[in-house]
Parts: structure tokens; C-alpha cells; sequence
């Protein structure tokens, strides 16, 4: 199995999202990856539901939305009707984890949950069987094109023994730095889903090196 892979869309060229979007149609990529950020859970604004609506529009691959604000209940059933086949709320952010985790899936939407660099992995005992995704941040969440955290290889390997040990069924995806470099090291630690910002939209063939990432291993 190969891992899959997941293009953010925060790297594209915005004023050109409709051949950004086609590019990916057009590629061996599994999702489109959007991350929505609010400026109070992280210190950048990013887009919100109006691109995601108009993504949707042109997507051809199912829209995996990374929410990186505070208060996320409020905009679930938004984002799942401009499109969202998966939602991922982060830990941080969420007093009532296991409530927002069930929101989502009453919409029949993928659920995913999201931790920070300093958030250990046994935090997620609780709730790993209630999720499709964990996503672990391999760099603090907020930008593009930051430097890979390495202390994310022992992450997912302490999450894949969570995994087995409870039987979840949770899918491992890993977010910020991927590079060409590393892929195929964090996809035999364990990590399932790779998503890929900066090296996919800065390189001169992105259709190619989303290719690359698929077949890395
Ligand atoms: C960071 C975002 C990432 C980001 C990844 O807060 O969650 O999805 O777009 O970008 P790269 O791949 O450039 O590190
Ligand atoms: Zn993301």
C-alpha cells in the first residue's frame, strides 16, 4: 500500500485556484487538503468557507479540511456543506473532543483530530476509536514551508502502538516539512496520509512530484 497523499492548497497560486485544482484532479493525489486558520487558535489568517465552496466546485478529489480555529463546533456544518468529506478539529481546541468528534460524524463526514507538536500521543487514548484520522503536526501549526519537527517519528510510532493496542482503525497523517527527503522514512514509521504544501506547489512539475510522493516507497 502506498501512501496517500494530500496536496494543501495553502501553497497554491490563489489567483489561479481553478488550474490549481485541475492540476490535482489530474495527479495521483488521494485529497485536496485546506487549511483553515483564524487567527486566534494559530497567528495567521488563511481562507474559510467561500474558497472551500469554490474548490469544491472544481474538485474532482475529496476536500479534507484542516480547521485551526478555536471554536470549531460552530462551523462544522458549514464546512461539511461547502464540501468537506473530512474534517479534522484539533485537541487544543476542543473542551468537548468526543461531542465534536460525534458532530461531525452525524453528518456522515469523515472525522479527523489534529495534535500540536507538544501534545503527547496519549492524550488521544480516549477518542482514537471514535476517529477515521490523526493528524500530527510536524511543525507548529500556522505557516507553510517550515522546517520539519524530527521528534514526530517517535510520535507515530508511539501512535501506531495506540492504534493496534485499542483497535482503532484510525488512518496516520502527517502534516508540515513533508519532503522528498523524509517521506518515505515517515511512511515506514507508519504514517498513512502525507500532506504536502510547499514541496508540491514550489517545484517546477507539481503533477510530478505528487507522483514522487505516491511512489516514494
Ligand atoms: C500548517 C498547515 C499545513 C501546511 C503544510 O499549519 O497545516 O497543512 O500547509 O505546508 P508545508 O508542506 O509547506 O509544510
Ligand atoms: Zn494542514
Amino acid at each position: 500500500m502506498n501512501p496517500l497523499i494530500a496536496p494543501s492548497i495553502l501553497a497554491a497560486d490563489f489567483a489561479n485556484l481553478q488550474k490549481e485544482v485541475e492540476m490535482i484532479n489530474g495527479s495521483v493525489a488521494d485529497f485536496i487538503h485546506l487549511d483553515i486558520m483564524d487567527g486566534v487558535f494559530v497567528p495567521n489568517i488563511s481562507f474559510g468557507l467561500p474558497v472551500v465552496e469554490a474548490v469544491n466546485r472544481y474538485a474532482k478529489k475529496p476536500l479534507d479540511v484542516h480547521l485551526m480555529i478555536v471554536e470549531p463546533d460552530k462551523y462544522l456544518e458549514a464546512f461539511h456543506k461547502a464540501g468537506a468529506a473530512q474534517i479534522t478539529v484539533h485537541l487544543e481546541a476542543c473542551p468537548h473532543l468526543h461531542r465534536t468528534i460525534q458532530a461531525i460524524k452525524a453528518m456522515h463526514c469523515k472525522a479527523g483530530v489534529a495534535i500540536n507538536p507538544h501534545t503527547p500521543v496519549r492524550h488521544l487514548q480516549d477518542i482514537i476509536r471514535e476517529v477515521d484520522t490523526v493528524l500530527i503536526m510536524s511543525v507548529n501549526p500556522g505557516f507553510g514551508g517550515q522546517e520539519f519537527i524530527g521528534n514526530t517519528y517517535k510520535k507515530i510510532h508511539a501512535l501506531s502502538e495506540l492504534i493496534v493496542e485499542t483497535g482503532s482503525h484510525a488512518k496516520i497523517q502527517i502534516d508540515g516539512g513533508v519532503s522528498l527527503a523524509n517521506a518515505k522514512k515517515l511512511f515506514e514509521a507508519g504514517a498513512n496520509v502525507l500532506v504536502a504544501g510547499n514541496l508540491v506547489f514550489s517545484s517546477e512539475n507539481p503533477k510530478e512530484t505528487i507522483n514522487k510522493l505516491k511512489f516514494i516507497i
